[in-house]
C-alpha cells in the first residue's frame, strides 16, 4: 500500500484514533495495546486531542509511545478553539505535549472555529512551529471557504492538513474542498471512516453492496470502508479501536485494492457528490 505524504512525511495510510479512550483505569493496558498493535505493524500517525477525555487521551498515548523511537510516531494533537489564542495556544500546546510525554508534535490542529480569528490563531501556530514544539500545523472541520482564506494568510502556505468526517456515506467534500486540497497538496485526515463502528445510523454493514463487495475480498464491510477511503492515495483514515484485534482488522484493510467494477458498484448506492454539500460534522 502507497504511503501518504503528509507535511513531508511519507506515512502509513491508516492511522489511531484516540477519542473515547484512556478513560477508564479498567481498560488502560488493553487500550495500550491496541496504540502498541498498531504501531507494531506500520500504523506511524496517531490521532489525539487536548479535548478527548479533557486529556486522558494524551495521557494514554504518552504512556503507549514510551518504548517506541519517537521519529517514528506521527504525532498529531489538537488545541480546543476557545485556547486558539496566542495567549493560551502555547499553553494548551505546553500541556500536551507534557501529557504526552514529548517534546514535540508532527501536527498540530486546530480542532475547529469559533470565535479567536484565523488571523490570531494561524500566528500562534507559526510561533510554535518556528520554536520547534510542533513541525507543522493544520485545520480540523474547516470548509472550502475557511481553508481558503487560512491558506491565504501570512504564512497560511503552512497549513499542511485538514482533518474532516469522511466514509462512504459522507463523501460531500468530494466535490469542491478535495480538489482543493489536492491543488494544494495537503491530505485528508479522515475522521469517523467507519461511521463510528457504523452507529452514525447509516447502517452501512447490512448493506447489500458492500456485503457482496466484502465476500468478494474475504474481508468485513469495516475493511472495505477502510479500503475505499484511502482508495486515492490522498487519504489518512483513523478509525478509532480500543480493541488490539480491531487495530489489526483495520490495518489489513491497507492491503485490499478495491477494483473499479468495485468502486462503480459503490457509487451506485453512495453516489459521488454533484453539487456543493454542507461539511458534515461529528
Ligand atoms: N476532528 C474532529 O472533529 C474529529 C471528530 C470525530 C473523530 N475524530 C478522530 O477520528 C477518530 C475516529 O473517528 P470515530 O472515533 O468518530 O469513529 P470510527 O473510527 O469511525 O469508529 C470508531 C468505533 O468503531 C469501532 N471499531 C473500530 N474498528 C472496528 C472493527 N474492526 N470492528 C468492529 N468495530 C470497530 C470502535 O469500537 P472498538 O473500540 O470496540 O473497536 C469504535 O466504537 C477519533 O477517535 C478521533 O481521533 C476527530
Amino acid at each position: 500500500m502507497k504511503k501518504v505524504n503528509i507535511a513531508g512525511r511519507e506515512v502509513f495510510p491508516i492511522g489511531l484514533g484516540t477519542m473515547n479512550m484512556g478513560d477508564k483505569a479498567a481498560t488502560f493496558d488493553q487500550e495500550v495495546a491496541a496504540i502498541r498493535t498498531g504501531l507494531d505493524n506500520g500504523v506511524q500517525l496517531i490521532d489525539t486531542a487536548e479535548m478527548y477525555g479533557s486529556g486522558n487521551a494524551e495521557k494514554l498515548v504518552g504512556s503507549a509511545i514510551q518504548p517506541y523511537t519517537r521519529e517514528d510516531v506521527f504525532l498529531v494533537s489538537k488545541v480546543l478553539p476557545s485556547n486558539a489564542s496566542k495567549k493560551n495556544l502555547p499553553v494548551s500546546l505546553d500541556q500536551s505535549l507534557k501529557r504526552l510525554e514529548t517534546d514535540y508534535l508532527d501536527l498540530y490542529l486546530l480542532h475547529w472555529q469559533e470565535d479567536i480569528p484565523l488571523e490570531e490563531t494561524v500566528e500562534a501556530l507559526e510561533k510554535a512551529r518556528n520554536q520547534g514544539k510542533i513541525k507543522a500545523w493544520g485545520v480540523s472541520n474547516l470548509d472550502v471557504d475557511d481553508l481558503d482564506y487560512v491558506i491565504d494568510l501570512p504564512g497560511g502556505e503552512n497549513c499542511k492538513a485538514n482533518q474532516v468526517r469522511y466514509n462512504i456515506a459522507n463523501r460531500g467534500i468530494e466535490f469542491d474542498l478535495v480538489p482543493m486540497m489536492n491543488k494544494y497538496h495537503m491530505p485528508v485526515i479522515a475522521y469517523s471512516p467507519i461511521d463510528r463502528g457504523d452507529s452514525f445510523g447509516a447502517n452501512l454493514t447490512k448493506q447489500n453492496v458492500l456485503k457482496e463487495i466484502a465476500e468478494k475480498h474475504e474481508a468485513s464491510v469495516f475493511q472495505i470502508l477502510l479500503a475505499w477511503s484511502i482508495r486515492n492515495g490522498n487519504t489518512i483514515a483513523i478509525p478509532q479501536s480500543s480493541n488490539p484485534d480491531h487495530v489489526l482488522h483495520n490495518i489489513e484493510a491497507a492491503d485490499i485494492s478495491l477494483t473499479a467494477e468495485d468502486l462503480q458498484e459503490i457509487d451506485t448506492v453512495y453516489p459521488e457528490p454533484v453539487s456543493k454539500q454542507r461539511l458534515v460534522l461529528w
